[in-house]
């Protein structure tokens, strides 16, 4: 894991890049833009106390599983974002369904920053931040303690050569497929065919059983800030939903 690449794009909304440096060494350069004050002050003041502990490596070096209980205070089902961006969806999705809980990894600080805003605007307190790799979280959740899983439009690595990089690689799916509770379900959305195509393809080989493939939304979607962009420039969204099996 640790020859892995870095997010393929600082801003969750721009155009993909293939300079990438080392995910695992992401932290250097997790800001792009320039940050507002008032996003600043979000990351200082909220970001901790929505930052679960023992996901890290320093934290947690033998990578002891942890009890996702103890993140919210409560039992209810747990849900997973990855690479939430701006965080539109995952603030949508917890303040539409007050009884789950929700989990969201980011790396891009920006985001994360983002996120914290539409989190105060919306005063949702059914969240919580991994502002680093889902992998991390993957390691250290127990089996089957995730009720469902959200992958929008994940960074496309365009070239044949990067496509080992995608989240929807055994690497990842595999990981994800153990947390998974059995029935979960997990969406995928991409504006990117190739992309879709190896979904389609991958996520039956990780134990994954494609349940809907369509040009429709889901009926509690909101669009993301990439989606937007997707329209934007033409590129057409496509939605599948696996559960785990
Ligand atoms: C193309 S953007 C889409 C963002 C958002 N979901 C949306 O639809 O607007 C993909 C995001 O995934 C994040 N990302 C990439 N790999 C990730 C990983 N292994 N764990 C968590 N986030 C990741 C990137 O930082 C980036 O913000």
């Amino acid at each position: 894991m640790t020859d892995s690449p870095a997010p393929q794009n600082p801003d969750p909304a721009a155009a993909s890049s293939e300079a990438a440096p080392e995910w695992r060494n992401f932290y250097g350069r997790r800001s792009g833009k320039t940050m507002r004050p008032s996003q600043k002050t979000y990351l200082s003041e909220d970001l901790a106390s929505l930052t679960p502990q023992g996901i890290s490596k320093e934290e947690n070096p033998g990578r002891e599983v942890i009890d996702p209980g103890t993140i919210f205070g409560n039992d209810a089902p747990l849900w997973l974002e990855v690479g939430f961006g701006g965080g539109e969806h995952m603030v949508h999705m917890a303040a539409r369904y007050p009884g789950i809980n929700i989990l969201g990894c980011e790396p891009f600080i920006n985001g994360v920053a983002m996120l914290l805003g539409k989190i105060r605007a919306a005063g949702v307190a059914n969240v919580a931040i991994w502002p680093g790799d889902a992998r991390d979280v993957m390691e250290v959740l127990p089996e089957g303690s995730v009720a469902k899983a959200f992958l929008n439009y994940p960074d496309p690595w365009p070239k044949r050569r990067h496509h080992r990089r995608r989240f929807v690689t055994q690497d990842h799916l595999l990981p994800l497929h153990r947390i998974l509770a059995p029935g979960a379900e997990f969406r995928v959305a991409t504006d990117i065919p190739d992309y879709m195509k190896q979904a389609l393809r991958e996520a039956p080989k990780a134990g994954f059983a494609l349940t809907a493939h369509t040009p429709a939304p889901w009926e509690d979607w909101i669009s993301t800030r990439y989606e937007q962009k997707a329209l934007r420039e033409g590129r057409t969204p496509d939605y599948a939903t696996f559960r785990r099996a």
